[in-house]
């Protein structure tokens, strides 16, 4: 690819950035389809999180992606945000509002159906599911499976913000075991399990079972060690890749207008990871 003076520039704000995999992602995608665009990590620091997207703006960025810790402090310095924004609290792809702002939207959300879709067959209107966690990604994740009709129970180690958004259950594995019998969808929305060999004490285990779904938003390259031990009990299972990836192609159309090269996209994660 030719950078010349027509190349546009999109990026990912977060603070650390490096480890990013969407640079490699979207780089594959313009590539993919002969588009002049280019996509870089910009570090920003949590006090910079204002003058960056000032300055981004004026200077013609022509999209942006926003990760951890930003996803909430970005909000205030768009121009208008998307109604899953305004559920969700948090954004990450930020889209120019032709005005000289950034108009917010969450992908994430859209990003995790897809991904459920493409593996698994269920559907969400006649579906319990609970989701253990209660950040921003189970936000996202709980809004997701709401709109579809969804029910859920909710788990996580600060019970109040696991009350904030539906039933609970107690953050221990005894208890999520025994709501694992009742449900048909499981999903890990905490950051337990992104090191480390084992299976981590709180998630269930014993009560996943054969046939059920189960998703983990965490993403590491081979699984991670309770996505593996779920899909031994012949659970369904859906890794964190996959919204990794759908979240990235929503943003990908939103910004360039055009259909994401999916599989060129999930090559690049592939080789990155
Ligand atoms: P994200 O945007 O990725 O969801 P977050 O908003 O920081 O990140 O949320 C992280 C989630 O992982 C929270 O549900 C958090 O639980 P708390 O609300 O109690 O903080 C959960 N989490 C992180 N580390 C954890 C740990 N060691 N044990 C249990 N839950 C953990």
């Amino acid at each position: 690819m030719t950078i010349d003076g027509h190349t546009k520039v999109a990026g990912i704000i977060g603070w650390p950035v490096e480890h990013s995999l969407s640079p490699a992602m979207h780089n594959a995608a313009f590539e993919a389809l002969d588009l002049n665009w280019v996509y870089v990590a910009f570090p920003v620091a949590p006090e910079g999180v204002g003058e960056a997207l000032t300055g981004l703006a004026a200077a013609g960025c022509a999209g942006l992606n926003v990760t951890i810790p930003h996803k909430q402090a970005v909000i205030p310095y768009c121009s208008s945000v998307s109604d899953a924004v305004e559920a969700i609290g948090a954004a990450n792809t930020l889209i120019p509002d032709g005005d000289g702002g950034f108009r917010a939207d969450n992908t994430d959300a859209a990003g995790f159906l897809r991904a459920l879709d493409a593996a698994a067959t269920i559907d969400l209107s006649r579906a319990q599911a609970l989701v253990i966690g209660a950040g921003g990604a189970a936000r996202a994740v709980a809004w997701a499976l709401r709109s579809r009709g969804a029910r859920l129970l909710v788990s996580n180690r600060t019970d109040t913000k696991a009350a904030a958004l539906g039933p609970t259950v107690p953050f221990s594995a005894s208890a999520l075991d025994e709501a694992c019998s009742s449900v048909d969808l499981v999903v890990n929305c905490t950051s337990l399990g992104l090191d480390g060999d084992e299976v981590p004490e709180d998630l269930p285990l014993d009560g996943l079972r054969s046939g059920q779904i189960v998703a983990d938003i965490v993403y590491r390259p081979g699984g991670t060690p309770w996505l593996a031990a779920a899909a031994q009990r012949g659970a369904i299972t859906v890794d964190g890749l996959g919204m990794l990836l759908h979240q990235g192609a929503d943003s990908f159309t939103q910004w360039t207008g055009a259909e994401p090269p999916v599989e060129a996209m999930k090559h690049a994660l592939r080789r990155a990871t």
